[in-house]
């Protein structure tokens, strides 16, 4: 039984291309999706212009990493850098950037792992395909892909193909779905979604083809779901939650196709996305090497049956696109047994030994866990000190967590929280924080782009000096 961490692990730092870099016009770079539902927003929150500004402080900012002692970083390319209309001319600025960016991590002696898309698809491809709606989508991503791979994967050898396609599917605004009649915005969405899997699919195979000793796999937004009580309609409620939710797209990286049970659920709404003759082949090919998770809380659901009314598999939305209750099959409900953090998440470590064993059972590859932490408005002082013990608090836990899953056999190569520097939320602006290290950015997008080390990012040094030995 593994005792503690093994000697190779990977402790990292992650983050995103729209969340941290801005320069989201400079270089080259065309404009993205996730720059368009940002835009959309400036007016009350940051936005993508300028985050974090990692596009001008990225050596800055890599020492700081190399100081905190990270042996990996997790980032993402932005497509829209390196080809910035999708599918058409290369831009050497975007791809001389991220070369020096890698150079300069390797030099620092960090291990650069590479997600080549994390909601940003070029805007491009929507106005030319409506995105993912269209399998060219998929071609380009590929496309993409290979250029990354030939340019970077001498020196790149853990690539992740999409960051949490199955949470990014259910947000309408990120896929460019603005459909009003909810079966046909559910079709389009089945439809964009097998596209994604046949894109990762394409992705991986090129990996395997052009990175010699290269890994490549997806990270996947963890669903841990408990029933609201013990009756057993409630406890499958709960499972079809994860299942629909996660565990379907889990067992597509794993196996290349869906289940039974999947097929069931999109021929009762109606909505089987159109194949091609030869898909299943590219899908089979294009399996996982290792699963990467995204953990930051867990969920509760009950038994909502359909009626009349309402058809199985039609949504109701309350509060938020993710966690929607699906007549027929699930309703979202409160854990009263779980603290929640500001922002709502309910706060469980325990589910992440849970999810880190039921994925290992269905997927039987290492895993590695690329995003945790807490959202938090943290405050600067006056001397520059940025104390953070509800992080400390939050991610110490979430480590005696992974600790527990080694020593259940979990093969968990790596630990890599959100986030190294302080950077834009998905959809919240930047009060809300989750960075070792502060970013004097705000809202109103007036900051000095200064960075000071939290309390976190002292205690996470001594973590890894330590091998995780110290948690205190
Ligand atoms: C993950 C995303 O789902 O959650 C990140 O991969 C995101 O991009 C993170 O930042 C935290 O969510 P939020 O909305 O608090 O930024």
């Amino acid at each position: 039984m593994q005792q503690g961490f093994p000697k190779d692990f990977l402790w990292g730092a992650s983050s995103s291309a729209f969340q941290i870099e801005g320069g989201w016009d400079e270089g080259g770079k065309g404009k993205t999706v996730a720059d368009f539902n940002s835009f959309k927003r400036s007016d009350k929150q940051a936005d993508s212009k300028v985050a974090s500004d990692f596009y001008h402080h990225w050596k800055e900012d890599i020492a700081l990493m190399a100081e905190l002692g990270l042996k990996v970083y997790r980032f993402s390319i932005s497509w829209a850098r390196i080809v910035p209309d999708g599918d058409g001319e290369v831009n050497p600025e975007g791809i001389a950037f991220y070369d020096q960016v890698i150079d300069e991590l390797i030099a620092k002696g960090i291990q650069p792992f590479v997600t080549l898309y994390h909601f940003d698809l070029p805007y491009a491809l929507v106005d030319k395909y409506n995105g993912w709606a269209d399998r060219r989508c998929a071609l380009a991503f590929e496309r993409y892909a290979r250029i990354c791979f030939e340019h970077f994967g001498d020196r790149v050898k853990y690539w992740q193909t999409i960051n949490e396609q199955n949470l990014m599917i259910r947000v309408d605004e990120r896929m460019n779905i603005y459909v009003d009649d909810p079966l046909e915005a559910d079709r389009l969405r089945a439809q964009m979604d097998y596209h994604i899997f046949l894109g990762n699919a394409l992705a991986s195979v090129a990996c395997h083809e052009l990175v010699p000793g290269g890994k490549i796999g997806p990270a996947v937004s963890s669903t841990c779901t408990y029933p609201l009580t013990n009756r057993p309609e409630d406890v499958w409620a709960a499972r079809m939650n994860d299942y629909l939710k996660t565990g379907y797209a889990l067992e597509m990286y794993r196996y290349g196709s869906y289940s039974d049970l999947y097929m069931r659920y999109l021929e009762e709404r109606d909505i089987v996305p159109k194949a091609f003759l030869g898909d299943e082949e590219i899908l089979k090919a294009g399996v996982l090497d290792y699963l990467a998770v995204n953990y930051y809380r867990t969920l509760c659901a009950s038994a909502l049956p359909a009626d009349e009314e309402h058809p199985a598999g039609s949504r109701v939305y309350r509060g938020n696109e993710v966690d929607f209750d699906q007549y027929g099959w699930c309703r979202d409900e409160r854990n009263e047994n779980l603290e929640a953090s500001e922002y709502g998440a309910q706060i469980d470590p325990m589910g992440l030994r849970i999810v880190l064993n039921d994925y290992y059972m269905r997927c039987r590859v290492p895993m590695i866990i690329t995003e945790n932490g807490l959202g938090a408005p943290d405050t600067l002082g006056a001397d520059g000190s940025v104390h953070d013990p509800y992080r400390i608090d939050y991610l110490r836990q979430h480590i005696e967590a992974c600790e527990l899953a080694l020593g259940d056999g979990v093969p968990l190569m790596g630990y890599s929280p959100w986030s190294a520097v302080d950077l834009l939320s998905s959809h919240q602006g930047f009060r809300k924080r989750y960075g070792f290290i502060y970013v004097d950015q705000n809202d109103q997008q007036t900051g000095t782009l200064d960075r000071y080390p939290k309390d976190s990012f002292h205690w996470y040094k001594k973590v890894i000096a330590t091998n995780g030995a110290d948690l205190a």
